[in-house]
């Protein structure tokens, strides 16, 4: 089973993901790490953390001449803001974070659950995601994460090849695939912040070179449909997941949801097997297994909770009402939220890779991968 927990507060000393059940033998570039945290960094619209921290990732354990060993893999990301020691806490629960009832729950400070409650964390979920994503990328497994919607404007594109569009998301400030659109967008986030407000979005992931029956229908917790929305529903702000069409699927009928199966011999080599779809309407996925079509995930990612010019609160201590406390904030954090959406996607499509084709090396699941294949085009 290849999975990770993370640990570490917002303002403390480090924050550390521990990586278990990843093959040994393979070849692991950490550089290709830091670009994701970069990335998660970046975007038009973030606060001045984003600022003092400059992410990197170290491997503590678990990676031996540049190759996985196989035992657990430890990563850090050190916080160049650690402050915690010196913080205070905070008396006035700001809406739509988990500071009320967290502090009720805990019987504590708001401190202690702000600290851990925020999305500073996926700074090692995304570090999780890329390792993860190298063992994806071995098997030609190819993601990519990016902008469709944000403050309610659609800035989509029609699909195209994912090399050629990785490109054009990266010349985005937003990190949408449509660049010429930034500048309408950046405009509505500098007013938005003129407006002490905030904003959210949708961001989409395409995963390519699926191959087949990764995933299980088999028993409801293994079906890879409900493990991909579990892992990107936990993402911070993260408030919908569509697979496919998604909620649009219940609007239409039958017949112009379900993907028609076509076979082309000609395709025999592809990871589909030449089982080709005119459509994908299914998002890749069927009964909670790949179905050698591209994985299309969405998620809907709610504004920044914390307002400039905040909401009604109350003290906790003299139980009066009070503006919310403000901490220094983001306006704007889909385009982060795109980074790690496709960081977390990809770890769950890598640990379906392991548990189809093996976990111990590397050499095994390429062996497995052939095989499979092989009996596969035979079916
Ligand atoms: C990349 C990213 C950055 C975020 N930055 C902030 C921020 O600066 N200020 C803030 O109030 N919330 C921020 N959030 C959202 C909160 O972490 C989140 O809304 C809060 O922890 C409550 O959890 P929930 O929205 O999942 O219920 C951010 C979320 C993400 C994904």
């Amino acid at each position: 089973m290849l999975r990770y927990w993370t640990a570490g507060e917002s303002h403390g000393k480090t924050l550390l993901a521990m990586v278990d059940g990843f093959p040994a033998g393979l070849p692991i570039n950490t550089e290709l790490i830091d670009v994701e945290l970069r990335r998660r960094q970046g975007g038009y619209g973030r606060g001045g953390r984003q600022r003092i921290e400059t992410d990197r990732v170290e491997v503590l354990t678990g990676i031996w001449k540049g190759q996985s060993l196989g035992s657990p893999i430890a990563l850090q990301v050190v916080n160049r803001d650690y402050k915690l020691e010196r913080l205070d806490d905070l008396d006035r629960p700001r809406p739509g974070h988990g500071d009320l009832t967290g502090a009720i729950k805990f019987l504590g400070p708001i401190r202690n659950i702000l600290e851990r409650a925020s999305a500073r964390e996926t700074a090692v979920r995304v570090a999780a995601g890329a390792l993860a994503r190298q063992l994806l990328e071995h098997f030609g497994i190819q993601t990519l994460g990016y902008v469709v919607e944000l403050g309610g404007v659609d800035v989509s594109a029609p699909a195209g090849p994912l090399a050629k569009q990785k490109e054009q998301r990266d010349k985005s400030e937003i990190y949408s695939l449509a660049p010429a659109r930034d500048a309408e967008i950046k405009t509505l986030i500098d007013d938005t912040r003129k407006a002490g407000d905030t904003l959210g979005g949708v961001v989409e992931v395409r995963v390519e070179g699926l191959p087949f029956g990764l995933g299980t229908h088999t028993q409801w917790d293994l079906k890879l449909d409900g493990r991909i929305a579990q892992a990107v529903m936990a993402v911070q702000a993260i408030k919908g997941v569509e697979i496919g069409l998604g909620f649009e699927a219940a609007r239409r009928v039958g017949s112009q949801v379900h993907d028609p199966i076509v076979y082309d011999a000609a395709q025999i080599d592809q990871p589909h097997l030449g089982y080709t779809r005119p459509t994908n309407n299914a998002g890749g996925l069927e009964a909670g297994m790949t179905n050698g079509q591209p994985l299309i995930v969405r998620a809907a990612k709610k504004p920044i909770s914390t307002l400039a010019q905040p909401l009604g609160s109350v003290n906790l201590k003299t139980k009066t009402s009070d503006a919310a406390a403000y901490e220094r904030s983001d306006v704007c954090a889909v385009s982060a939220a795109s980074v790690i959406v496709e960081n977390v996607v990809a770890f769950e499509v890598a640990a379906a890779l392991v548990e189809k084709f093996g976990n111990d090396s590397i050499t095994e699941m390429e062996a497995r991968w052939r095989v499979f294949h092989e009996l596969a085009r035979k079916r």
